[in-house]
Parts: C-alpha cells; sequence; structure tokens
C-alpha cells in the first residue's frame, strides 16, 4: 500500500491509500474519483488524464509513443504533467505521489 495525493477539479485535495500493484487509474477509480475511464486501461480513450506534479515528472516511468499520441490530442494537454493514468504503474517508489485530474473534453 502507498498513498496517492490527488486534486480534484474543484481544487479540493484526497489523499488515498492504494496498492501498488494497480495503475494509477485503478486507484482514482477504486476510490471513486470523478475519471471515466471509459476503456478501461487499453490507452484507447484519454478519459483518465491526470496531470502530474512537477516534482514527480523525474520520477514517473516516461511515457510510451502511443500514450503521449493519444494525450495530447486533449484540449488540456500540457506538456510534461499530461498522462494517462492507467499507464502509470502505481510502484513503491511513488509512494507520494500527486496528481491533479485533468479537466474532461
Ligand atoms: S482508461 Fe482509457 S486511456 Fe486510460
Amino acid at each position: 500500500m502507498a498513498t496517492l495525493h490527488v486534486t480534484d477539479r474543484a481544487g479540493k485535495e484526497h489523499t488515498l491509500t492504494a496498492d501498488t500493484d494497480t495503475s494509477v487509474m485503478e486507484a482514482l477509480r477504486d476510490h471513486d474519483m470523478p475519471i471515466m475511464a471509459a476503456c478501461g486501461g487499453c490507452c484507447a480513450c484519454a478519459t483518465c488524464h491526470v496531470y502530474v506534479d512537477g516534482e514527480w515528472a523525474g520520477k514517473v516511468k516516461p511515457p510510451e509513443a502511443d500514450e503521449i499520441e493519444l494525450v495530447s490530442t486533449s484540449e488540456y494537454y500540457k506538456e510534461g504533467a499530461s498522462r494517462l493514468s492507467c499507464q502509470i504503474q502505481f510502484t513503491p517508489e511513488l509512494d507520494g505521489l500527486r496528481v491533479t485530474l485533468a479537466p474532461e473534453d
């Protein structure tokens, strides 16, 4: 288990405790955070879009090309911060990770 800090779309902060054998998207969904995750984590919908806090940017495994291609189509894409949360494995090294839910397209 590890801690995940989430800022929702209203600016409210949430501290979640989640298994480290899941994706960040699964941790968000399991805690009823409002992400659609329509494709179930297949990197096909971009409805699990989050911004990774700057201090964590270098600690999260970089995105694959298909993730960048998909998330960069979002109206709310922010280079260097935007990620698809289903593509981030929540490892023990990410204990304390901070993300913000991106606005919905
Ligand atoms: S859940 Fe569809 S891209 Fe992440």
